[in-house]
């Protein structure tokens, strides 16, 4: 059976994939935050996933604003970088896993959770920075293949933390039922506390964000219960990108571990995070 052996939550902030893309990671503007990523790519690159399960959200760029779904899944088997206005990311497309995509939307349907599919779908920086922070050099290809679950996070009304989270748990039930022995990993993306546009863009809340971070790993019931509007005042109207992280913390057990985590302000107008985590119910010779 598949197991879900790490989650990591990250920022998706474009400008970190820029730096990546123009080699500026060792600027003294970047360069602390990427020095902040080094324990945790380690980690990952010694504990690779065949499946990377990526919660993220589109920025308008594949998906119109005239037909926004809640929640989706990609079930294509193949991702092409979008176009952001400035030319596909130089990094490579990403890999499908259709097989697992179809046994989770038939899962969480059956689960209540009435998603939409993607057949065809462009991943924007949500998707891609989070891979990049992942993986730095992927070469020819990204080390796993890639299932896409997207959340609305930009127009109102978002769904509630706590939905989000019980997307999770479903999420972790079907992954968990899926007949192939596959190592699944799970990212949450976004966030934490910014604000781009309006009277306060440039907003950051590092007492949040410390909270949020402090409480996904053993309270996240304490993240669930806040409404929409508590997450934009508390962490702007992007912050409530957090709410993808309850997603990833939703379908990991309760049995987890810290592995790494790191604060950095600013990147671009974003108070960027990473949080990493071992699921010890997926070790070898572990049953839940
Ligand atoms: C920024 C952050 C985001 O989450 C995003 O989607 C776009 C831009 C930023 O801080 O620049
Ligand atoms: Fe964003």
């Amino acid at each position: 059976m598949a197991r879900i052996t790490w989650g990591m939550a990250t920022s998706h902030v474009p400008s970190i994939g820029a730096a990546m893309d123009n080699h500026k990671t060792e600027d003294p503007y970047w360069k602390p935050l990427f020095d902040g990523y080094e324990k945790a790519r380690t980690w990952m690159a010694e504990h690779q996933p065949d499946v990377a399960v990526i919660v993220y959200n589109d920025h308008a760029n594949a998906i119109d604003m005239d037909l926004v779904p809640t929640f989706g899944i990609g079930t294509a088997e193949s991702y092409d970088v979008a176009d952001e206005g400035w030319g596909p990311r130089p990094v490579p497309s990403v890999v499908g896993a259709p097989d697992l995509s179809e046994h989770m939307v038939r899962e969480l349907i059956d689960d209540s959770f009435d998603i939409a599919t993607f057949h065809q779908l462009d991943v924007d920086h949500g998707l891609t920075v989070p891979l990049s922070v992942y993986c730095p050099e992927p070469g020819e290809s990204w080390p796993c293949a890639v299932v896409p679950v997207l959340v609305n996070v930009i127009q109102y009304p978002q769904p509630t933390a706590a939905r989000c989270y019980a997307l999770g748990q479903a999420i972790g039930r079907a992954i968990r039922s899926f007949p192939q022995d596959l190592k699944v990993a799970v990212f949450g993306t976004g966030g934490m506390s910014h604000q781009l546009s309006g009277a306060r863009a440039g907003l950051i809340n590092e007492r949040f964000d410390r909270m949020f971070l402090d409480k996904i790993e053993h309270r996240p019931e304490a993240l669930t219960a806040l409404t929409r509007e508590d997450y934009i005042a508390e962490a702007g109207t992007e912050g409530i990108e957090l709410i993808m992280w309850l997603v990833m913390r939703g379908a990991m057990s309760d049995n987890i571990a810290r592995v790494h985590d790191t604060y950095h302000v600013p990147a671009s107008n974003t108070a960027a995070a990473l949080a990493l985590f071992e699921d010890l119910d997926s070790r070898e010779g572990v049953t839940a």
